[in-house]
């Protein structure tokens, strides 16, 4: 499950929270690796069970050993009535105990903002009524449940009457022995608890078949390459066929949406980005800037123009050759839990210290390679974690760099750092950044104005800062 959706397209998380699917993916781990197991194994022994008993009472009298069968099917009848009732049960219960410690999520993530505007009171009476709500589907399962134990007991205590009969009438006749008689009482005296254990355990194995099912759906799932491959645009390549991109990237009437059947978001798009340039994109939230950034990354739905690299389209190469061209420094970049050396180094074989320190030093970053990371980074400044991430894009020697600039100021240091470290070493690089403050793009080649997914203006900063100061300001 885990491989299929390590591969699966991207927008399948937008439409599967991440929340819900890591839930899921627990319960169905859970029910089909132990539960689903063991309720397998019960039900086989519960059906022998019976068919002893029923074999047992034969002995006795075969018409009373007969009309065990038409008990089964009562049996199986009320349990095909009770169980769809009682999974459903189950299921909204989950649902609602989900909500309960997504709201308490809410409130111990979210508590500096609850407690500064003072409504902790608030979310507190939202858990109240989330707990509430998932007493009374509990409520609402026992009862299903009551109301089955109730029947069942109904239809074995009649049948136990009836072999009783049978049991009278055989010793009265002098048929039966009185030990088989005793054996048989024994039996159907526990028949119900074979029956409820029978019924429960069937539930059960029901459960396990939507959670398998589920599991195989997960399983099925296309990667987006496969996905892709269906669209008429794109030729699926042979993967030994890698190929090495250079060039200018030119945006051709490109038109992309998110998925097939949402809105068109770039939308004609036509754009020439030269090698070697720095390109800054800007434009209000929403106009297009990360969709850009996807659309480089095949991420999206492709749905007219092309993309060239160097003149060849994105789209007749391999995906893993397309991204596998850029190097990315995000907005808020995550580091791992480590040393700075495993950020470093990543799976880089054979990369020696000297290095490791030589790129360190070229974006001046005052570390230790043994120096210790909390997961995600966060004892390290955003600036100081994008510095990392061109240092491992120098490493990496990416002849693209697709930068997300920090929406707070850097400090003027790392600023400073950045400006130097794209007239030295990212010099002869391509860097496209989407850009939040103007004045880091005085010094770029070329400034992109996006607005509703289009190319509204392009020029060099001396033609478009002071126009878009006086835009972005105003
Ligand atoms: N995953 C998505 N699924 C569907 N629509 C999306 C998705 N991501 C973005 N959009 C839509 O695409 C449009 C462009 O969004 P995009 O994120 O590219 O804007 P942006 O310029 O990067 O904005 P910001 O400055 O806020 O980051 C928006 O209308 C947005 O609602
Ligand atoms: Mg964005």
């Amino acid at each position: 499950m885990m491989t299929s959706i390590s591969h699966v397209r991207t927008t399948f998380f937008d439409e599967n929270p991440s929340g819900r699917l890591i839930n899921r993916l627990l319960g169905d781990y859970g029910m089909l690796r132990l539960e689903g197991v063991m309720s397998f194994g019960d039900t086989a022994n519960g059906l022998a069970e019976v068919l002893c008993v029923g074999v047992l009472i034969m002995l006795t009298n075969p018409v009373a050993g007969l009309l065990i069968i038409p008990v089964v099917l009562l049996y199986a009848l009320l349990q095909a009535q009770l169980a769809p009732m009682m999974s459903h049960a189950r299921e909204i219960r989950a649902v609602k105990i989900g909500e309960t410690l997504h709201r308490e999520t809410d409130l111990i993530e979210g508590r500096t903002v609850f407690t500064l505007y003072n409504r902790q009171k608030n979310l507190l009476n939202r858990i109240h009524r989330a707990f509430g709500n998932s007493m009374n589907i509990q409520l609402l399962y026992c009862r299903l449940m009551s109301w089955g134990i109730l029947w069942m007991g109904m239809i074995s205590a009649a049948y136990a009457i009836v072999v009783y009969g049978f049991l009278a009438y055989g010793l009265h006749v002098g048929l039966i022995t009185s030990t088989l008689a005793a054996v048989v009482i024994t039996a159907v005296f526990n028949l119900n608890n074979i029956f409820f254990g029978l019924a429960w355990d069937m539930s059960f194995l029901g459960e396990t078949a939507s959670h398998a099912r589920r599991a195989f759906f997960m399983i099925d799932l296309p990667d987006e390459i496969t996905q892709e491959s269906n669209l008429p645009k794109v030729k699926l390549v042979n993967d030994e066929e890698k190929v090495q991109f250079s060039g200018d990237i030119r945006f051709e009437n490109y038109t992309m949406s998110y998925r097939k059947d949402l809105p068109k978001i770039l939308d004609n798009f036509t754009v020439n980005i030269p090698q070697g340039k720095k390109v800054g994109i800007v434009g209000r939230t929403g106009a297009g800037k990360s969709s850009f950034m996807q659309a480089l990354f095949r991420m999206v739905y492709h749905r007219d123009g092309d993309i060239l690299i160097g003149g060849r389209s994105i789209f007749s190469a391999d995906i893993s050759s397309v991204r596998s061209s850029f190097g990315v420094v995000p907005q808020d970049p995550y580091l791992f839990a480590g040393t700075i050396r495993f950020n470093l180094a990543g799976n880089l074989q054979d990369v020696s210290d000297a290095r490791l320190l030589a790129a360190l030093r070229t974006v001046n970053l005052d570390v230790d390679l043994d120096a210790q990371v909390q997961e995600g980074g966060k004892d390290y400044s955003v600036g100081e974690r994008q510095l990392l991430c061109i240092a491992r894009l120098i490493l990496l020697d990416k002849q693209y760099i697709l930068m997300d600039e920090p929406t707070s100021s850097l400090d003027r240091k790392t600023d400073e750092q950045m400006q130097r470290l794209m007239r030295t070493v990212l010099a002869d690089k391509t860097v496209i950044t989407i850009a939040h403050r103007l004045e880091s793009l005085e010094h770029y080649d070329l400034i992109l104005e996006m607005a509703g997914g289009r190319l509204l203006r392009e020029g060099t900063p001396a033609e478009l800062i002071p126009a878009l100061r006086s835009q972005y300001v105003a």
